[in-house]
């Protein structure tokens, strides 16, 4: 595998290929990342991957700073996963100028849940991404990148993004990775003290009985519904910022009677400091 820093040094071990297929992560990659890299290497005729914490996604209260940064673990574990090239580049690479073209996406999709509770959050996110794939995939007929589920708002803004700027990549959803108890995998499960990992499950819990609550019925009470799991979570020393019933497609309130609508249970609640998400479909 090949690791370089440089946009340029990217484009040249690129330049042979047709068809990049892409795993953008911010490292510290757990078996979620390197599921990706597997599902989306035979996609490609080159398997790029790259890390780089965006300071673009960060409010200045959230963990920019402290973000965990394993980079030369991270790059074995890649080279045993089929990645033939990490792009890892300085922050002076990609901002070497303060970064004020931004992409700012739609704010129905982008102001809600993640979105309202981190506000800027999916402009940075929405930047970051169109710059890696300009880096990427200039000059290449097409690509495909992969995303994790677990950030499913995510997956749909950059669908989305793609969609609209008539970008010539497939964009591969890959499924959460789960520990023995349910947790999703995340970079950020490193921040939980013992106690509040065993503790940590219960919010895949939450989601899953409210999952089966909601569809108990044709037509539930869902705010009801929901304000009781928020409730059930806080009781247990969680913060929840919310947990709720939505369609896959546009991660709007479902309308009517909830039979044959594909739907999603998303949640996202602090532990301690740690906030953690994440999502079920139904
Ligand atoms: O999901 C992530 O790790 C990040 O949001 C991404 C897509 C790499 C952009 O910084």
């Amino acid at each position: 595998m090949h690791i370089v820093h440089t946009i340029a040094e990217l484009r040249e071990r690129l330049s042979p290929f047709k068809r990049p297929a892409f795993v953008p992560t911010m490292g510290n990659l757990h078996d979620g990342h390197i599921a990706l890299v597997k599902q989306a290497k035979p996609m490609g005729d080159v398997t790029v991957s790259s890390i780089f914490v965006n300071r673009l996604q960060f409010a200045p209260n959230e963990d920019f700073d402290s973000y965990p940064r394993t980079l030369d673990a991270d790059a074995q574990r890649l080279e045993a996963a089929g990645c033939n090239v990490l792009f890892a580049p300085r922050e002076q690479e990609l901002y070497p100028e303060p970064q004020t073209y931004r992409v700012h996406p739609a704010s129905d999709l982008s102001d809600i849940l993640e979105g309202h509770f981190r506000p800027g959050f999916f402009i940075g996110v929405s930047t970051v991404v169109l710059k890696l794939f300009s880096c990427v995939y200039a000059g290449m007929p097409s690509g495909v990148a992969a995303f994790g589920k677990k950030d499913y708002q995510q997956v749909l803004v950059v669908r989305r993004m793609v969609q609209q700027f008539a970008l010539p990549i497939d964009i591969l959803a890959g499924e959460t990775q789960r520990a023995q108890d349910g947790l999703a995998l995340s970079s950020r499960n490193g921040y939980l003290n013992s106690a509040e990992r065993l503790e940590a499950a219960q919010l895949s819990q939450a989601l899953q009985a409210l999952g089966d609550a909601a569809r108990a019925s044709n037509t539930p009470d869902l705010p009801a519904l929901e304000a009781q799991a928020m409730q059930a979570l806080a009781r247990r020393g969680w913060k929840p910022d919310y947990l709720t019933v939505r369609r896959r497609a546009d991660l709007l309130a479902p309308q009517g009677p909830l039979a044959g609508q594909p739907l999603v249970v998303l949640g996202a609640a602090k532990l301690g400091n740690t906030r953690l998400i994440d999502n079920l479909e139904i």
